[in-house]
C-alpha cells in the first residue's frame, strides 16, 4: 500500500476514535462520572494536544472539581485552537464571573455576545457583571436586550425586577416579577423578591401573601419565614443567619452611602463621642475591644485611636470584605456575635460594642452572660437598640428588626453582671419622613 494512503487511513482511524471517546466521555460528564471524564478528554489530548473541544470540557472538569486556574487555562488554550467558539467564551466568562472577577468576565461575555448575538442568556451574564461591577445603565441595557430576544428571559425578568427594586423603582419592580411570574408561576425565589418589593411598598398584606407563597414552594427559605413572622405581628428569637447575612452581602457596597449618607446615621461616632467625655475613666487609651456586627467597619473607623488591639466579628462575608479596606481592625472575624463570644476567653475584653445589632438579634439572654464573662472587670458593653416603649421584653417589628425595652436591657444586664452606666433616647437615623427613636446604653462590668 502506497505510504500516503496509509497515512491517510491512520487519520481517518483516529478521528473515528477521538470521535467515539469525545462522545464516551462527554456521556460520562453529563453523568458526573468527573474522573472517567477526565480521562477520556486526556487520552483525545495525548492523541492531538490541541484538540479544542477536549480543551474545553477539560476546563470545565477542572472547574467542578475546584480547580479555576487551571479551568481558565485550559479554556484559554481551546479558545487559540478554536477562536470563534462562542460557547468557550461564555463558559471562560463563566469561570472568571464565579471566581469573583466579573471585570475579566466581561470582555469574555462581549465576545461570546459578538459570535452568538441571538443568545439572551450572554447578555443575563453579562448585565450581571455589570450590575456587579455597579454600573446599573449597562446592565439594565443588556438585560432589556436579552427580553428584545427572548420576551419571557425569566432570570432577565427577575433581574431587571432586582435592579428596580435596588433603585427605588418599585412599581417597575413589581410589574417584572409579576412578568416573571407569569412565565414561571412556580418559582419560589420570584415570588420572595416580590414580597420584599411589596413590603418597601409598604403593602404589608400583599408582601404576606407573597411571602406564604414562596413558603408553600420551598418552606427552607429562612428570610420569608423571618419576614411573614414580621409582617404577622409574630415575634421570633432571633432572626436567622441566613436572613441577616443574604441581607447586608446585599447592602454592603451601598450601606454607608446610604445609612449614613442618606438616612444620617451616627451611632459609631456618638459612640466614640461618650468614650472621650462621658464615661467616667474612659478618657485613657483602652488595650482590648471587641466590635461585634461591626458591617464595613464605622465603628472600627471611630474606635481605632482610641484602642490597642481591636477585633470585629460580623456574619456577613461582604460587610466584612468593606470592613477590611479599611484596614482599622486588627483581626475580622466572620462568625455570630454570641457564638464567637462562647470561644473568647474570660475577661479578655476592656470594651465590647454593638452598634445598630441587636436589631437583628431579639433576645439576649444568650449574648448577654457571654458579654459580662467576656469583659474585664470594670469593662464597659456600649450598645444601641430600637426603642420599644413600656415594660414589654422585645418585639419583631414589620421592618423585620427587633425594638427592645429598657427594662428588658436593664433585667437582661443585671443577671448577667452588668450595671447600666448610662442610658439615653437618641435618634437612630431617619425612617421616611419620621426619625427612628432608640437608645444608646453603656453597662459596665461589676
Ligand atoms: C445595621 S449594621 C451595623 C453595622 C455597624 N455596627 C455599624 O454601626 O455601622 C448590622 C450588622 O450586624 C451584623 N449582624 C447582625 N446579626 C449578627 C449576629 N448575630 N452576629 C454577628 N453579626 C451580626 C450584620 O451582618 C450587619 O453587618
Amino acid at each position: 500500500m502506497p505510504a500516503q494512503t496509509e497515512s491517510a487511513s491512520h487519520g481517518v482511524n483516529l478521528e473515528m476514535n477521538i470521535s467515539a471517546l469525545l462522545s464516551e466521555a462527554k456521556a460520562a460528564h453529563r453523568e458526573g462520572r468527573l474522573e472517567q471524564a477526565e480521562r477520556g478528554y486526556r487520552s483525545i489530548l495525548d492523541a492531538q494536544d490541541d484538540h479544542a473541544d477536549a480543551l474545553h470540557l477539560l476546563g470545565l472538569v477542572a472547574y467542578q472539581r475546584g480547580q479555576g486556574k487551571r479551568a481558565v487555562t485550559l479554556i484559554e488554550k481551546a479558545i487559540a485552537a478554536a477562536p470563534n467558539n462562542a460557547d468557550f467564551h461564555f463558559n471562560l466568562g463563566k469561570v472568571h464571573k464565579l471566581q469573583g472577577h466579573p471585570d475579566l468576565a466581561i470582555p469574555c461575555y462581549e465576545r461570546a455576545h459578538r459570535l452568538a448575538p441571538k443568545n439572551p442568556g450572554t447578555l443575563l451574564n453579562l448585565g450581571n457583571c455589570w450590575r456587579l461591577r455597579g454600573d446599573m445603565r449597562r446592565a439594565e441595557r443588556c438585560y432589556r436586550m436579552a427580553l428584545t430576544l427572548d420576551n419571557n428571559h425569566l432570570a432577565s425578568l427577575n433581574n431587571m425586577g432586582t435592579l428596580c427594586r435596588g433603585e427605588g423603582r418599585l412599581e417597575e419592580a413589581e410589574s417584572f416579577y409579576r412578568r416573571a411570574l407569569q412565565v414561571e408561576e412556580t418559582s419560589p425565589a420570584v415570588w420572595e423578591n416580590l414580597a420584599k418589593t411589596l413590603t418597601d411598598m409598604g403593602r404589608l398584606a400583599d408582601a404576606a401573601t407573597a411571602y406564604r407563597r414562596t413558603l408553600k414552594l420551598d418552606s427552607s427559605r429562612e428570610t420569608a419565614t423571618h419576614m411573614l413572622a414580621a409582617i404577622e405581628g409574630r415575634t421570633t428569637e432571633t432572626a436567622p443567619e441566613a436572613y441577616v447575612r443574604q441581607l447586608f452581602d446585599d447592602y454592603a457596597a451601598r450601606f454607608e452611602a446610604h445609612l449614613v449618607g442618606d438616612l444620617g446615621y451616627s451611632i459609631p461616632t456618638l459612640m466614640r463621642s461618650w468614650l472621650d467625655t462621658e464615661i467616667p475613666g474612659e478618657r485613657e487609651r483602652l488595650e482590648r475591644a471587641l466590635d461585634l456586627g461591626c458591617g464595613t467597619g464605622l465603628a472600627g473607623a471611630a474606635l481605632r485611636a482610641k484602642v490597642g488591639w481591636l477585633q470585629g466579628v460580623d456574619l456577613s462575608a461582604k460587610m466584612l470584605a468593606e470592613a477590611r479596606q479599611k484596614a482599622v481592625y486588627d483581626e475580622l472575624t466572620e462568625a455570630d456575635a454570641a457564638t464567637f463570644l462562647v470561644a473568647s476567653p474570660a475577661a479578655a475584653w476592656d470594651l465590647i460594642i454593638a452598634a445598630d445589632v441587636l436589631i437583628y438579634i431579639g433576645a439576649v439572654d444568650r449574648l448577654m452572660p457571654e458579654i459580662g464573662r467576656c469583659l474585664k472587670p470594670g469593662g464597659r458593653f456600649l450598645l444601641s437598640v430600637e426603642e420599644q416603649e413600656g415594660e414589654d421584653g422585645f418585639t419583631l417589628r414589620p421592618s423585620g428588626r427587633y425594638a427592645h425595652s429598657e427594662a428588658y436591657i436593664r433585667a437582661q444586664a443585671a443577671k448577667a453582671g452588668l450595671s447600666v452606666s448610662l442610658c439615653r433616647p437618641v435618634p437612630l437615623r431617619k425612617n421616611g419622613p419620621d426619625t427612628l427613636k432608640g437608645l444608646l446604653i453603656a453597662l459596665t462590668r461589676d
